[in-house]
């Protein structure tokens, strides 16, 4: 039985959100059916079940045990994390994790290095503050359009760390490459473009990311940590639940994980697997990107709003600003009343930039893509 015939559904045709996002429908029905029934070997409809919903089981159950087990192989498989770090399920969004980096990784009296690429990074760099010294070594304010140069390495060889967000879902920008911070342990927060294609992991000291964009529903943040960090002394005391190392001991289960995200993001991790891995999924996201870029660069009304070559492949941002200037408020309010109309939802920028934001994760399909475009040059059209 699908998830639309088990309920079904008002029509939405197609699905912006920036977060929590679309999820393949394929995980959505696999998931529906774990809910009524959690089923053993891949939860294919042949395996058999527990007799349990996968809600009702215990956290320390085998049937659990092999679902969050699965989840943490997958993550070294599919989203090609290292063997060299601990992968780990928490809890609190990726938000938390902007307190447990300083928390963890701060070392004597060094500062944190941190570069500003927006609201996500000014809210882990306002962490950081509150417990220690904290330099911002460079930033792309105040438009954020575009990721600064890496600064010197002087500027930052003597720092703690050194924190990266490396896709910013609300100005739509994102690294190129990760890069080379040299000995000084790289953070990222890539919760918005984590499987969107391969990332070099190799060069991160601690990742996390909330899981909500590409890999399954909120309440569920993916972190992985270089093993030799768990053992390194943190400055000050820490509450337990607050160290990496109290996580890593019995791995994600300190405390009632939340069972439910952890088995969406292994059926979304093995829908990516069985897509063809981060590769094929590069490939398309950027077919997809390309398109929408193609678009705003070559209208008379729409602007895209980051800078070629730090462009977003998953969040893109673009204004109305080819129009005059006192028109634009009032026509970006139609072309958004128009495009829910014609069932285009979460198009609206966020609220702290207005404008419009097309995110375009792994899950939301091409021919969506050319259903926008189509849109958006008809609407020109008609002015
Ligand atoms: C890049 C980035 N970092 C952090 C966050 C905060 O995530 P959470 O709401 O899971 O704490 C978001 C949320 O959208 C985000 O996009």
């Amino acid at each position: 039985m699908s998830a639309e015939q088990l309920l079904p559904r008002a029509t939405v045709l197609r699905n912006f959100s920036a977060g929590p996002a679309i999820l393949p429908a394929s995980v959505l029905q696999r998931a529906a059916e774990a809910i009524h029934e959690l089923r053993l070997d891949g939860h294919a409809a042949s395996a058999p079940g527990v007799g349990l919903s996968l809600l009702e089981i215990s956290h320390r159950s085998a049937a659990y045990d092999a679902v969050t087990k699965g989840a943490e192989e997958l993550c070294h498989q599919v989203l090609q994390i290292p063997r060299t770090h601990q992968v780990l399920f928490l809890q609190g969004g990726a938000s938390h994790q902007f307190a447990m980096v300083p928390y963890n990784l701060r070392r004597d009296d060094r500062p944190a290095a941190y570069i500003d690429t927006g609201v996500w990074s000014d809210k882990a760099i306002a962490e950081s503050r509150v417990l220690g010294p904290t330099e911002v070594i460079a930033s792309s304010g105040p438009r954020h359009d575009h990721i600064p140069a890496l600064p010197a390495a002087g500027t930052y060889a003597g720092a703690s760390y050194l924190h990266i967000t490396t896709n910013n879902t609300i100005f739509g920008t994102e690294w190129a490459e990760i890069p080379d911070a040299g000995d000084t342990p790289l953070v990222i927060d890539c919760s918005s473009h984590i499987g969107s294609r391969p990332l070099d992991f190799e060069r991160v000291a601690l990742g996390y990311a909330g899981a909500q964009k590409n890999l399954g529903p909120s309440g569920v943040t993916l972190v992985f940590i270089r093993k030799d960090l768990l053992s390194q002394r943190p400055v000050g005391p820490v509450p337990t639940i607050l160290r990496y190392a109290t996580h890593a001991k019995e791995p994600s289960l300190y405390n009632t994980p939340n069972t439910f995200g952890v088995l969406v993001l292994k059926l979304v991790l093995e829908w990516m697997r069985d897509l063809g891995g981060l590769e094929e999924l590069a490939r398309r996201n950027q077919r997809k990107a390309d398109r929408l870029y193609q678009l705003l660069d070559h209208s008379a009304l729409y602007r895209a709003h980051a800078r070629p070559g730090s462009r977003s492949s998953m969040n893109v941002t673009f204004t109305l600003d080819g129009a005059p200037e006192a028109d634009r408020d009032a026509l970006t309010k139609r072309f958004l009343k128009q495009a829910e109309a014609a069932g285009f939802d979460g198009l609206k920028g966020h609220r702290l930039v207005g404008g419009c934001r097309a995110s375009i994760y792994n899950a939301f399909p091409e021919e969506g893509v050319d259903e926008l475009c189509a849109f958006m040059s008809a609407f020109e059209r008609s002015l």
